[in-house]
């Protein structure tokens, strides 16, 4: 096979699929497979898929302090973040297989979840013990009161099985925030 020919099929395994692509699988793609109207999908869509891109991006700011914390407090919080990145796992497969058995497409592209978060940047470079708990905790935070919107949301458009899964969600991200918190205090020496 010709360079050319490589190149060109690379192209091809690359680009996405059209709608006549698609159509070869069938109508479950289209989302006739489930109960739900389109506009119920389209509401459950958005929240989930908004749900994927700040989970993803909590995932990397534990991670990321994980790795780069300092001070006394280094080891506690290394395992403690580690725990809790490993947690977040689950809940987002179970998010973009929600969106899957939907109908529709997952994203969960670093890029695009970065862009589509909503939230700032997290901070470069080593990061103080006694700052950690608090920096991690407002994202925790955000990211919660989001959700929490998202249920009455979806719950109002008919989808209670997605509204499920995102109770489910904030309910394992506001036992991550007690955990935080609980750290937060004995770091402040309150
Ligand atoms: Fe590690």
């Amino acid at each position: 096979m010709s360079r050319l020919t490589l190149f060109a099929a690379a192209l091809l395994v690359a680009a996405p699929l059209s709608a006549q692509d698609l159509s070869v699988y069938g109508s479950a793609d289209a989302g006739q497979m489930v109960p739900y109207d389109a506009a119920t999908r389209t509401v459950s869509n958005e929240a989930l898929q908004s749900t994927l891109y700040e989970l993803i991006s909590l995932k990397h700011a534990d991670h990321q302090a994980h790795w780069n914390v300092v001070g006394p407090q280094f080891y506690s919080l290394h395992d403690l973040l580690g725990d809790l990145y490993g947690a977040l796992d689950p809940y987002i497969d179970q998010i973009a297989e929600r969106q899957r058995a939907l109908g529709m497409a997952a994203d969960g592209d670093p890029g695009r979840a970065a862009s589509g978060d909503g939230l700032d940047a997290f901070p470069e470079g080593l990061l103080a013990d006694y700052n950690v708990p608090k920096i991690l905790s407002e994202r925790y935070m955000t990211v919660i009161e989001r959700i929490e919107m998202r249920v009455t949301e979806t719950g109002d458009a008919g989808d209670s099985v997605t509204q499920d899964l995102l109770i489910g969600t904030a309910h394992e991200l506001e036992k991550h925030l007690w955990m935080l918190r609980s750290f937060q205090r004995q770091a402040d020496g309150q």
